[in-house]
Parts: C-alpha cells; structure tokens; sequence
C-alpha cells in the first residue's frame, strides 16, 4: 500500500491545495437560505434581476440555429474580440489588438483564474485590496500563490488607500487586483492612487489586475480606465483588464467575459486555457457580441433602475439608528456597518435570514476588514427591498442594539 492509499483519511485524499480554499461565504448563505420556508427576501445576489435583453437572446439562438454550435478558437471568435477592443477603447485608453491581446474567457472569474496562474510563480504573492469579492484570493491559493489581503479603512469608508496598497507591494509580488468600482463596498479607484499603484506595481515587476465587470454600473462621473492611466505612464504593458458581460447586461448566466493586455500574457493564458473551458459556450460568444455591438438602452434602463433603488436603500438604512452605509459609487451593493448590534456579522446574517426571512452576505466573506458589515444587495425590485429593509429595521428596533 503506498502512503497515500495507507491513509485514507480525509487529509490525504484529497490535495492540500483543494482543502486550503476557504468554501465561499456567500454561498453559505444559500445553501442555509434553501433550508428556510417562508417569504425569504433575497438582498444576498450578486447578479441582476432583470431578463437579458431580447436582441441578445435572439442573436444566441440564430447562432445556434445557423449551426454555429462548434468549438471556437481558444480566444474566442474574431468578431467578440474586436468588438472587446472597441468596448474598452470608447471607454478611454488603449485600444488593444483584438489579435493578440484580448482572449474571451467563462465570465470574468476565469479570467482572474487563468490571469493569476499565468503571472504568478508558487510562493508569490498576490496583493488584494479588502474587503473584497472573495474569489480571486482563492484562485491565489489553487495556483500556489500567497493571497495579501490589505483592508482599506473602514472609518473612510473602505476608500482606496493608496499607502496601504504601495507598502504591501514588494520584490515577492507577482500582481495587485484593482478592482473599480468595488464588491462588496462600491468603491471606485480615483486616478490618483491608481497612478500610485500602477507605478509601484510595475516597479516591482508585478501586474496590475484591474477588474472593471462592473464598470457600467456607476453613479458618478467615472475615472479613467486603469489602462488609460498607465498607457500615460508608459506602463500599460503591466495591465491586465478583466471584463464580462455579466453585470451590465444582465448576462450572469451566459458565462463570458473577457483579459486584455499584452500579447505574451495573452498568449500563455489563450494557450493554457485550452485545458480549463478551452473555449467558451458558442452561442454564448455570440449572444456577448451583440451586447456589446447592439443598443445601449437596455444597459441604461437597468442602471438607471439601480440608481433609483441605490438611493431608495440609502435613505432607508439612513433612517435606522445604530447602522450606517457610505453611499457606494457603482455596481448594486449596499456594505452596511452593523458593528453597534450585538454579535459578529454571520450571527446577525444568520438572525436576519432565520428570524426575520431577508437573505445578506455577512461582511467577513469579503476577507480582512469586512466583518462588522452586511452586504445588501439592491439588484432586486424596489417592493422587495421594502419589505426587506422593513425586516431589517424591525431586527434592529426588536433590541439588537448593545
Ligand atoms: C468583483 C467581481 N469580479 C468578477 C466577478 C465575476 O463575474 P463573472 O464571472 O460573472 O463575469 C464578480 C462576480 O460576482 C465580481 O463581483
């Protein structure tokens, strides 16, 4: 019997790498919401209410129907790269060559994946800003990287801290996820410490991971594109975009998304992603395609829809003593502090799921920085997030407060 087979025990059958990931907190929520009956209100969901627009379905079923249903290339077909580089090129920046510089990957999470795996050696760090979507601090573990995680200050509202960020930056660090606008707190890198990071990045020979899927959903006046920064800094060739049609377009299902950035990361991710997805789902190519080819309406609609309940959860959570949010400036989530209620966040996501029925991300999913807060969602209609923050109040007024 070799040692491993000797064992048999939970440790040794499955790889150490496999168990050092974290299951992921949100998740949980689910699967503890799915034991639940009753009229839960779902404010825990990271994608978009709405239908996928019509033109979009349709352009995925004339694919289909036109026999377009084979592999494709690794990077994606030739059309959906082009129309990434001019996407990203009418945002501002660099308009990469849709040849060698832009590959279509399974939504931007296999971006990220493939991206970490190409740039980072075992052992080498990858510096992530906090709180933070959780998923890239995993995939740095599964490619035998080191996650860094820095937290960003609560008391400024989890505003990027450049110093933070630069400090963390040294000779073992491989890449920097600058993730613009934020999940879960909605934050958005201004110009000034992205140039701040770009540089130190860069002057360490690490890359900038500047994951922008939900870059159309913002509030405010947008800041430039990272890859725009460091095209002007003259540092573009340590920029690595990540995008997907998921959130803008309400597409979280279709599963595509998008890296750019210099030819020979490129090419080593196009090259090894043969062994992961090896191309994505056809008709789903095509269904990206014309999102980002066809109207803009439907993306203005949705956004403006966010916008409406984004201020509608404001000044609701406003009027609720003992909690409070710094409004956030894109994507569709509002990072509530509870610290003045008594018990850690998962105990309060768990009292509000299990007592009250409204269904939230505990704030110390997102990594170091984050406990202390729920994630409420508003990608879910107005009458829902009312009866949810009417839950949430009557939790807070029922005597959770120390
Ligand atoms: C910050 C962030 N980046 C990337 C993703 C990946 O989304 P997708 O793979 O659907 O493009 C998500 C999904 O929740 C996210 O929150």
């Amino acid at each position: 019997m070799t040692e491993r087979a000797d064992a048999g025990s939970e440790d040794s059958r499955v790889s150490e790498r496999a168990r050092a990931v974290e299951p992921q907190g949100i998740r949980e929520m689910f699967d503890l919401a799915a034991e639940q009956d009753g009229d839960l209100v779902h404010l825990e969901f990271g994608e978009p209410d709405f239908h996928t627009p019509d033109h979009v379905v349709d352009a995925a079923v004339e694919a289909a129907r036109a026999g377009r249903t084979k592999y494709t290339a690794n990077a994606g077909i030739a059309d959906l790269r082009a129309a990434v580089a001019d996407a990203l090129a009418r945002d501002g920046g660099p308009r990469p060559d849709p040849a060698s510089e832009v590959v279509v990957t399974t939504g931007g999470v296999e971006a990220l994946h493939l991206a970490i795996h190409t740039v980072a050696d075992p052992g080498e760090e990858v510096v992530v800003p906090t709180p933070a979507w959780p998923n890239p601090i995993s995939q740095a573990t599964l490619a035998d990287a080191v996650p860094v995680e820095v937290p960003m200050p609560a008391a400024d509202g989890f505003a990027p801290d450049a110093d933070r960020i630069v400090d963390a930056i040294g000779p073992d660090t491989a890449a920097v996820l600058l993730t613009s606008p934020s999940n879960p707190t909605g934050r958005v890198f201004p110009e000034a410490p992205v140039e701040r990071v770009v540089t130190a990045a860069a002057d360490h020979g690490a890359f900038v991971l500047a994951d922008e899927v939900y870059r159309d959903l913002t509030y405010a006046e947008r800041p430039p594109r990272t890859a725009a920064v460091a095209d002007r800094l003259d540092r573009e060739s340590w920029v690595l975009t990540v995008g997907s049609v998921s959130k803008a377009y309400a597409m979280t299902g279709w599963r595509v998304g998008w890296l750019a950035g210099p030819a020979d990361v490129v090419g080593q991710v196009t090259k090894i992603r043969e062994h992961t997805t090896s191309c994505v789902n056809t008709p789903a190519q095509y269904a990206a395609l014309a999102a980002l080819t066809g109207p803009r309406e439907p993306v203005e609609e949705m956004r403006a829809a966010f916008a409406e309940r984004r201020e509608y959860v404001l000044d609701r959570v406003d009027d609720i003593d003992g909690v409070s949010v710094t409004p956030p400036e894109g994507a569709f989530y509002a990072f509530v502090d509870v610290s003045a209620l008594s018990g850690s966040d998962t105990e309060i996501a768990k009292r509000l799921l299990v007592d009250h029925g409204v269904v939230t991300a505990p704030g110390s999913a997102f990594g170091a920085g984050g406990e202390g807060h729920l994630r409420l969602s508003f990608a879910n209609g107005l009458d829902r997030l009312e009866t949810g923050l009417d839950r949430f109040e009557a939790m807070v007024a029922g005597g959770v407060l120390d």
